[in-house]
């Protein structure tokens, strides 16, 4: 069958959707050159924030009432079981985030038995997903996609965030022998992959047999010949140790960039949400990686508004941010999960409220970023090359290794994708910085 996947949510199921699009060809279904074209499509979801789910369980039923045969995957068909097909009536089928393998066979029967009965619910438990290495081969040549490639390290977790729906939803933390994540990447760098991004919910807890660790993955990963860098996210600040520092130093592919999610500055609410980690150490942790580098870029997650967070506590998250001088920071208002221990608690701050204090920090965040990327104009940064700017096609777009965006004047002339350029900085914006090539 035609089909057509739509993703939302993280990198996570970003890559969930490229192994099923991987998969489904390989089991001879063929992939539609947009929505409209398809004869089934697949919407890939998210429950992070009711918001998420919601968008995701609009997409569905809007599909289904154009007449196309729709399956949802991903985090929220798990969250809500059968409640899924009342949500979206209409739907054919539904798997959760760890049987998204299950998908070819069942679209297969439903194209053989016809949509009009079928509803396949499928929501899994702790298994091992099927096809974690499986990457779609028709990537799209010239284009970023083609030289870029995300690896699953680990699926699931263990942690307890007292607001996080992710462990229900996605299981146990479960990591893949180092010896299949090394071959996998090993693959894709013969296949011209410069770039690959590593993904766990906490990917520093990464452990395979006989004590390996992450550090030691970022070793065995350094060695592959034609990989240029190695990405990794998310992280805690608990597997900030010298052991990862050490590592940084003495692999240059891994790139100086780390997203830290903090969630607050307050140590009774990170107490309270089960961070398992103080304010002070936290900043600990930053300060490790910025002695290491002092351009070490560093981005976090920050929830405004969880249950019982006061003044005081939302000015201690505003101080932290500032200590932490981070280099770019995402923002979330806090939405009760059901099932979660915060859905418990009172959601006691007002919509409005927690509208006023995520600006606020948005606001820090612009003038932060503008100060920080001030420090670097006049450096000269090491780019990959992406392709031309989205905003403006006079330009061309790329990161540094701290994932800073850099765009430049195409016509400096052409640079291959995925290359590596040297460009200068002449101008610096919160969230961008401009510069020029140079030899
Ligand atoms: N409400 C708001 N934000 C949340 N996040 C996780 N759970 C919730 C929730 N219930 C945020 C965290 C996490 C990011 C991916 O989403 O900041 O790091
Ligand atoms: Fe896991 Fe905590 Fe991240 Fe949620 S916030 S995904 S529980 S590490």
């Amino acid at each position: 069958m035609r089909f057509w996947i739509h993703t939302y949510g993280c990198q996570m199921n970003v890559r969930d959707s490229e192994a099923v699009e991987a998969l489904m060809v390989a089991a001879g279904h063929v992939k539609a050159t947009g929505e409209a074209d398809a004869e089934v499509v697949i919407v890939n979801s998210c429950t992070v924030r009711q918001k998420a789910e919601e968008k995701a369980v609009g997409k569905a039923g809007n599909l289904v009432a154009e007449g196309k045969i729709v399956g949802m995957m991903g985090c929220a068909v798990k969250r809500l079981g059968e409640e899924v097909f009342r949500r979206v009536p209409g739907l054919s089928f539904a798997v959760g985030p760890r049987c998204f393998g299950l998908v070819p066979k069942i679209v297969a029967e439903i194209a053989a038995r016809g949509a009009g009965s079928a509803r396949i619910l499928e929501t899994g438990g702790d298994e091992v997903p099927e096809g974690l290495s499986a990457h779609p081969d028709s990537a799209r040549a010239g284009s970023f996609a083609a030289v870029q490639s995300y690896v699953t390290v680990m699926v699931g977790c263990d942690n307890c965030c007292s607001y996080c729906i992710v462990p229900k939803v996605r299981g146990h933390e479960w990591c893949r022998p180092p010896d299949e994540i090394v071959a996998e990447v090993r693959c894709l760098a013969e296949r011209g992959v410069k770039e690959v991004c590593l993904l766990g919910q906490s990917v520093l807890r990464y452990r395979g047999k006989d004590g390996f660790t992450f550090p030691m993955l970022l070793r065995r990963l350094q060695a592959i010949d034609g990989l240029e860098r190695i990405r990794f996210t998310s992280a805690h600040p608990g597997g900030c140790t010298e052991e990862l520092v050490a590592a940084l130093r003495d692999c240059g592919k891994v790139c100086r960039h780390i997203h830290l999610p903090v969630q607050s500055g307050s140590d009774r609410i990170l107490r309270d949400m089960g961070r398992r980690y103080t304010r002070d150490e936290y900043l600990s942790a930053v300060a490790r990686l910025r002695d290491f580098d002092p351009e070490f870029a560093v981005t976090t997650d920050v929830i405004v508004g969880y249950p019982g967070e006061t003044e005081e506590d939302f000015q201690a998250t505003r101080s932290l941010m500032e200590e932490a001088g981070f280099d770019n920071s995402f923002v979330f208002k806090y939405s009760p999960r059901p099932g979660t221990r915060a859905a418990a608690m009172e959601d006691d701050v007002p919509a409005a409220e927690k509208e006023r204090r995520n600006q606020v920090l948005l606001a820090d965040q612009e003038t932060r970023g503008l100060a920080r990327n001030g420090g670097l104009v006049g450096t000269v940064r090491e780019v990959m090359v992406e392709g031309p700017s989205k905003r403006n096609k006079e330009r061309l777009s790329g990161r540094d290794s701290g994932n800073r965006i850099v765009v430049w004047d195409a016509s400096h002339g052409a640079a291959a994708v995925g290359s590596l350029v040297r460009i200068r900085i002449l101008e610096a914006h919160p969230q961008i910085l401009v510069g020029e090539p140079v030899d």
